[in-house]
């Protein structure tokens, strides 16, 4: 089911599994400094058990039907990471071409293992080597918001889609509809993000590995402290609340990917619906609940 590359690679390099074809990244619209950041993050955090993945999928594809992908769907994941999601779909689909301009796409090959129905690609959302209207389901799991341009590189994934195909995306929300407290915690975090990021490798890791410890878990505990008393709904109110059930190498992932990357930007769910229909996608679905936002929509 492999479509060839529309245009000839840089180098193929041999990962420990497959062979990896390389791209140019150079192009306008990618940020050097967070392609760097997350190649190093992901090259850290990668042992993922099948368990941890498919309680992170049954949250991001509740939205997904077998219309949208099923054993015959020609699959793109732009910004794969460790492939975390590409290795839970390809017992569902057909086959995946999985691309991330990071080293990250190392991780990815070894996360993959010996699975049969991947390819993996070096490559950025603005050269991503294949014609356009390809894919049956292109999907973008927390790329976007790091990218300048999203609309810009939301329809260069777009374009890959067949007419009549899926695209899907998750994007940070931008806090609306929060209280006050929540929205305060956020702009410390956002302060100590523009700190963080800075520092070199080392630095950043252990200093986001302090907050886990010190503002992630204590917020974290309070939250299962209300569940086992059956205060569910109170629970649920509390910041960090997603990660009641989430292990603690999920978490100090997590810090990592929060404090540690210097651009993220946050949408409303108005902005997600006019950022997926500006694309030309129809039947947008936008989910309520966490994680927010994510998204699919038919191509026209
Ligand atoms: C937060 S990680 C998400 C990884 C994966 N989708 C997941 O959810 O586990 C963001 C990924 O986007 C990739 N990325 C950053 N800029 C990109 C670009 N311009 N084109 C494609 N991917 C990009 C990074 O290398 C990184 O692996």
């Amino acid at each position: 089911m492999k479509a060839p590359y529309n245009h000839a690679p840089l180098e193929v390099i041999a990962g420990k599994n497959r062979q990896i074809a390389v791209f140019s990244t150079d192009g306008d619209n990618i940020e050097p400094e967070v392609v760097k950041s997350f190649g190093e993050e992901w090259l850290k955090f990668n042992d993922f058990s099948d368990e941890t993945i498919a309680e992170g999928a049954n949250e991001y594809f509740d939205i997904l039907n077998n219309i949208i992908i099923n054993k015959n769907s020609y699959v793109l994941d732009i910004g794969c990471g460790t492939g975390r999601w590409t290795k839970f779909l390809s017992s569902k689909v057909g086959f995946i071409e999985a691309v991330d301009p990071s080293n990250a796409i190392f991780a990815a090959d070894k996360l993959l293992g010996k699975t049969g129905n991947v390819r993996l690609t070096m490559a950025s959302t603005d050269n991503i080597p294949f014609d356009d209207d390809t894919f049956d389901f292109v999907m973008s799991i927390g790329v976007l918001h790091h990218i300048p341009d999203t609309q810009q590189a939301m329809q260069d994934c777009v374009k890959k889609v067949k007419r009549g195909g899926y695209f899907y995306c998750y994007l940070y929300h931008n806090l609306e509809n929060m209280n006050w407290f929540l929205k305060g915690l956020f702009n410390v975090s956002e302060t100590l993000r523009k700190v963080i990021s800075k520092l070199s490798s080392p630095v950043k890791r252990f200093v986001c590995d302090v907050l886990a410890v010190v503002v992630y878990m204590p917020f974290i505990i309070w939250v299962r402290v209300l569940m086992a008393l059956g205060l569910k709904k109170l629970a649920m109110k509390m910041p960090l609340s997603g990660y009641y059930n989430k292990s603690f190498f999920v978490v100090r992932n997590d810090s990592l990917d929060k404090f540690g990357t210097a651009l993220e930007q946050r949408f409303s769910k108005q902005e997600v619906d006019t950022l997926m229909k500006n694309c030309g996608l129809e039947q947008i679905v936008i989910s309520n609940g966490s994680p927010r936002y994510h998204t699919v929509g038919r191509k026209k």
